[in-house]
């Protein structure tokens, strides 16, 4: 089995505060980190600290870098985390991408900006994806691709796949939030959206008469209505494909997932902890958790379960890749 992760590398530059400045306002902050990130990076090192060892996964991430000396320290990581790094090029002339993030301490909470440099510069011609992906002959059996939306020219990279290499299987996790096109929801075999995602691809697919009528559903019982949105994605939005699923993470309230076996989604509560002291990459942690789980034979429901408890570990730290789990913590 491999699993290729399809994304963005940062360095991400964290602020800690008590509070976040007004416009024009200065303050001192609490303290200053620096850490790698990048949802793509976040979620490779994810896969890769939370398989159990020895199952033979090969974990692959595909990115670019720049040319500055944040690009050697974010390659070094993945390779310390035992990612094959082949795929991710050094580009000339650019910065690699950088995230300047605020947290504010009280709570945990953060707020991203990011500055993609390297990252937007994602641009694959046929003859490469040939090259990148292994034609079935090559592979051994199935293999997982995952995709966010902090690099440019994902879509066309999925229509590529699902047209030349069919025993793919496609996570879509698309965080932060840009429109699709109703058709191409359909490449989709595992879509991992939080609560926000999951109403902003309702809106997209449906429009926003559709998607305020399930905002009101979750006003009323929170847990129903977003039951009900899952489903919904499933059957009527990425109904073209037959294989698909749909994972909505519900913050501290856990997540709704449905199946092939039953109409209803199911849910899996989020653990209680003590101190939250850095929420950034906890999605991407779960993400991961999920796929290392599932790519080695778990049922979602386990798998779901297993990532609930890494997400709840890593937010108990400072930093996004840095405050991953390995499997024998969680
Ligand atoms: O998902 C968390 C990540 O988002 C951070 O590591 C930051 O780099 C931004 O991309
Ligand atoms: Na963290």
């Amino acid at each position: 089995m491999k699993v290729y992760i399809c994304g963005s590398l940062n360095y991400d530059l964290v602020t800690f505060t008590d509070r976040i400045p007004d416009a024009g306002e200065t303050f001192k902050a609490n303290k200053f980190e620096t850490h790698a990130g990048g949802k793509g990076l976040n979620q490779t090192i994810a896969v890769s600290r939370l398989l159990r060892a020895g199952q033979g996964v090969k974990v692959s991430m595909i990115g670019h870098v720049g040319d500055d000396s944040f690009a050697g320290e974010l390659v070094g990581i993945l390779s310390r985390n035992e990612v094959d790094t082949r795929l991710v090029t050094a580009l000339k002339g650019v910065n690699t991408g950088v995230a300047t993030i605020i947290v504010e301490q009280k709570t945990g909470q953060n707020r991203i900006l990011i500055s993609e440099g390297a990252n937007g510069h994602t641009n694959f011609n046929d003859d490469q994806l040939e090259a990148i992906f292994p034609a079935a002959s090559q592979s051994e059996g199935p293999y997982y691709v995952i995709f966010q939306n902090e690099i440019p020219g994902t879509i066309p990279i999925m229509r590529w796949l699902k047209q030349n290499r069919p025993e793919s299987i496609i996570v879509y996790n698309p965080s932060p939030f840009k429109d699709v096109e109703r058709d191409d929801w359909s490449l989709v075999d595992l879509l991992m959206v939080n609560e926000i995602e999951a109403l902003q691809v309702l809106e997209s697919g449906f429009g926003a008469t559709v998607a305020a009528d399930y905002k009101s559903k979750i006003d009323v019982d929170f847990l129903a209505g977003y039951k009900e949105v899952a489903t919904n994605l499933q059957s009527r939005l990425i109904s073209g494909n037959p294989s698909s699923l749909v994972v909505i993470t519900l913050g501290e309230k856990g997540c709704v997932f449905t199946s092939k076996e039953s109409n209803e989604a199911q849910f899996v509560e989020a653990r209680r902890v003590e101190k939250v002291v850095d929420t950034t990459g906890a999605g991407d942690t779960f993400l991961g958790g999920v796929i290392s789980q599932l790519c080695t034979n778990h049922s979602l429901r386990d798998s779901i379960a297993f990532a609930t408890k890494a997400s709840s570990i890593s937010i108990q730290r400072s930093g996004a890749a840095e405050s991953i789990p390995v499997y024998s913590e969680v």
